[in-house]
């Protein structure tokens, strides 16, 4: 019998699952982790630690699933986007990575836009600088860490590096390098006019593949480590949002995917690549040979509803503890009891800067409209929702761009919740559907693998034989009304706040000078 398995090197750990030639998940391992915040605004890892978790996540799979390494016919790995690592020339880490949600390269981002033009860079690169992508922070290390940048020989996203330590190959797949801001993403390949205009090396990155390419096989080392055989091919892999997409079939234009993770995302396949105007919308390769998708991405999705656990719930935490039941299910049953719209509290979720629609480190979370009526359930919902319209401001881009929305598809944590799910339904105005597989990334990268190992002849076949509609929720038409006055109070807070943001930025940075004013 034929197994592959996939892994995912997310922001909070790795994920590794087996499945079997028809899809089934015959094990699964995971290993969490953090990131550094030493700066607001900031998040860094080590890249040891998403191969030490990724060793450990495919042990602890291998031993659920009771298989020999010799029955594992290879591997996909998928993983957060944007992250930076710098490798010098003895393939050594050069600093931590630089993450897909830290803020630091606004100034980089200008300076980008400026050596290249507006207008080219969209051009080359169908994409506008923004933080998060990999090229400003290659420029940030420039600027502040010369000399860690002038031993840097290679630069690599994290599935990458995960292949390289168990291969010892360097590559990356089309849907991840489209993610640098460096890649000719129209035409599959590295965009060497935008490489050069920044002065930077061609070389320091790697050859690019479609992502069911078998493109290194794990060497005597990565199998010591990894408790896989060594030999065992590897697939070029894809960005974490790909790998999603594929792992929940959003393979054809129509079908849209929405994931609730650490950041929410919504993502449409495209069978050819669109012309923005303004690049508000990320366009990038599919995972999906020779297919493109664009995507729009709220920075703190299933993030801000984490920090709000964190922050606001050591009651919930208790009385989950004592009950026995998840935390989470407390508070959506708590947000359930109060009415949509929570009457009058709106919640803007850029709790880490935002992204789409509007490409803003400076931005920040806001609960708006505050009343003595309001409790701590109001809150809670006030949360979902907030997140929920910034994945409809996303949507509704992608509707300007002529795109068909037939069918959403949610993933990630936040797909568990019924409420979260329905909430989606409402505001998108569309059927909101899951899947027969829940694990998002981790299970896309294991289909890529399968149709690497050639069990499968293309993406699309593999998605079609695997991945079944197990529930969908349909819109609520009478609510409606309460959703298109909420959307607009909440559309105009952003345009209203833009200017309070950079005040309190500039706020911040000046008590940074005066050692956190602390007296
Ligand atoms: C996508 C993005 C995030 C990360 C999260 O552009 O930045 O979704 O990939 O893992």
């Amino acid at each position: 019998m034929w197994h592959t398995i996939g892994v995912d090197v997310g922001t909070s750990g790795t994920r590794a699952l087996v499945i079997d030639a028809n899809g089934a998940i015959v094990g699964t391992g995971t290993a969490t982790y953090s990131s550094k915040n030493s700066k607001p605004n900031w998040a860094e890892q080590n890249p040891e630690v998403w191969w030490t978790s990724t060793c450990d996540a495919i042990h602890q799979a291998l031993s659920y699933a009771g298989i020999a390494a010799a029955d594992v016919a290879s591997v996909g790995i998928a993983g957060q986007m944007h992250s930076s690592v710098f490798l010098d020339a003895a393939g050594e880490v050069v600093r931590p990575a630089i993450l897909w949600c830290d803020q630091r390269t606004d100034q980089e981002c200008d300076e980008i836009t400026s050596a290249i033009g507006e207008a080219r860079l969209l051009d080359i690169t169908c994409n506008q600088a923004i933080t998060g992508f990999t090229a400003p922070k290659i420029l940030w290390l420039q600027k502040h860490e010369p000399k860690k940048f002038d031993r840097v020989r290679k630069v690599l996203l994290p599935k990458d590096y995960v292949r390289f330590r168990m291969s010892g190959e360097y590559a990356t797949d089309m849907s991840d390098a489209s993610g640098t801001l460096l890649f000719d993403v129209r035409n599959r390949k590295w965009a060497h006019e935008a490489i050069e205009s920044l002065g930077l090396d061609s070389d320091w990155f790697p050859p690019s593949y479609e992502s069911p390419e078998v493109i290194a096989t794990v060497s005597a080392i990565g199998a010591k480590e990894t408790g896989l055989a060594e030999g065992t091919p590897i697939v070029a892999g894809a960005g974490d949002q790909a790998a999603t997409a594929i792992g929940v079939g959003v393979v054809e234009p129509g079908i849209l995917l929405c994931t609730i993770g650490t950041s929410g995302v919504i993502f449409a396949h495209m069978d050819s690549p669109i012309s923005q105007p303004d690049g508000r919308l990320h366009m990038f390769c599919h995972g999906v040979p020779g297919k493109w998708h664009v995507m729009g991405v709220t920075l703190a999705a299933g993030g801000a509803f984490r920090w709000y656990r964190n922050t606001f719930c050591a009651d919930e935490e208790r009385e989950a503890r004592e009950r026995g039941v998840d935390i989470y299910d407390l508070i959506v049953e708590g947000a359930s009891s109060a009415p949509a719209g929570a009457e009058g509290l709106v919640f803007l979720p850029y709790l880490a800067g935002e992204r789409t629609p509007y490409p803003d480190p400076n931005a920040s979370g806001v609960f708006f409209g505050i009343s003595f009526r309001h409790s701590k359930e109001h809150f809670a919902r006030a949360v979902m929702e907030g997140v929920t319209m910034s994945l409809l401001d996303c949507l509704d881009l992608v509707r300007s761009l002529g795109v068909p929305v037939t069918q959403v598809r949610a993933s990630g944590g936040g797909a568990r919740s019924l409420l979260w799910r329905q909430m989606q339904s409402n505001a998108f105005g569309v059927p909101v559907s899951t899947v027969n597989s829940t694990d998002g990334a981790a299970f896309g990268a294991a289909i890529l693998a399968l149709v690497g190992a050639g069990v499968y002849a293309n993406v699309e076949s593999a998605c079609r034989e695997i991945i079944r509609v197990t529930d969908t929720i349909q819109p609520d038409t009478e609510s409606q009304g309460i959703w298109d006055g909420l959307h607009s109070l909440y559309s105009g807070l952003y345009p209203n706040l833009r200017d309070s943001f950079d005040r309190r930025a500039s706020l911040l940075r000046a008590y940074a000078h005066d050692g956190g004013g602390r007296n």
